[in-house]
């Protein structure tokens, strides 16, 4: 399962990038919006700058029209950029288009298996169920993420799976187990990923015992 990173805050991603275990970013405009005062299209450039890999960015428009314009724009920016669209039946019009000029999408704000569905009938490159916010609704976002895995599967669909909306590091490891392609997490639930206290114990007692070898 490849990780993402969710967030459009460079200087993670200039971490992250440098720990040398994401390989793309996505974002949205509530991620964008905390970014305050920095134009979108540079804070997106930017971020195709310090990541090799795709860069999920969002368009807001809610007509076909819109969403193609925004997204013709964005992809001419970089090409890691892929376009992220809410699955709606103007959404899903967009995608089909938008497969067909070769830019690639991201359906988001998926709840369901029957919306994945749609999403990759419609051409998406990527679906994005968002398992913390099923949680949320107390369903158990992991079993959505299971029932669109097995249908992806029967069908052999091409469309990626990202496991979105990880809230802690038990829903990443929920998605790598069901297969997920890949699990895009907060930049908090990644450096907690790193942590088990056995390391840092182990690493202590270690470099004790390595002072002893030096002292003779
Ligand atoms: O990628 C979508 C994700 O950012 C949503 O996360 O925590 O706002 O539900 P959250």
């Amino acid at each position: 399962m490849e990780i993402y990173l969710d967030t459009a805050n460079v200087d993670e991603i200039r971490e992250a990038v440098d720990w040398g275990v994401i390989s793309g970013v996505t974002t949205n405009p509530t991620l964008i919006a905390k970014e305050s005062g920095r134009d979108f299209h540079e804070i997106i450039k930017e971020i195709c700058g310090l990541v090799q890999g795709p860069v999920s960015a969002e368009a807001v428009s809610l007509d076909v029209e819109g969403i193609l314009r925004e997204a013709r724009e964005l992809a001419a920016l970089n090409p890691h950029i892929v376009i992220k669209i809410p699955v709606t039946e103007n959404g899903l019009a967009a995608v089909k288009v938008l497969s067909s000029e070769g830019i690639r999408t991201n359906v988001t704000l998926v709840f369901s298996p029957l919306q994945a569905l749609l999403a990759a009938r419609a051409g998406a490159t990527y679906v994005s169920p968002f398992i913390g916010r099923i949680d949320d609704t107390g369903q158990d976002g992991s079993d959505v993420l299971a029932d669109i895995m097995d249908i992806f599967r029967n069908y052999q669909l091409e469309t990626k799976v990202i496991a979105a909306s990880i809230r802690h590091p038990r829903h990443v490891l929920e998605a790598a187990r069901l297969g997920a392609d890949i699990a895009t997490v907060p930049f908090k639930v990644l450096k907690t990923m790193f942590r088990h206290p056995l390391t840092d114990h182990g690493i202590e007692r270690f470099l004790a015992d390595w002072e002893k070898v030096i002292k003779g």
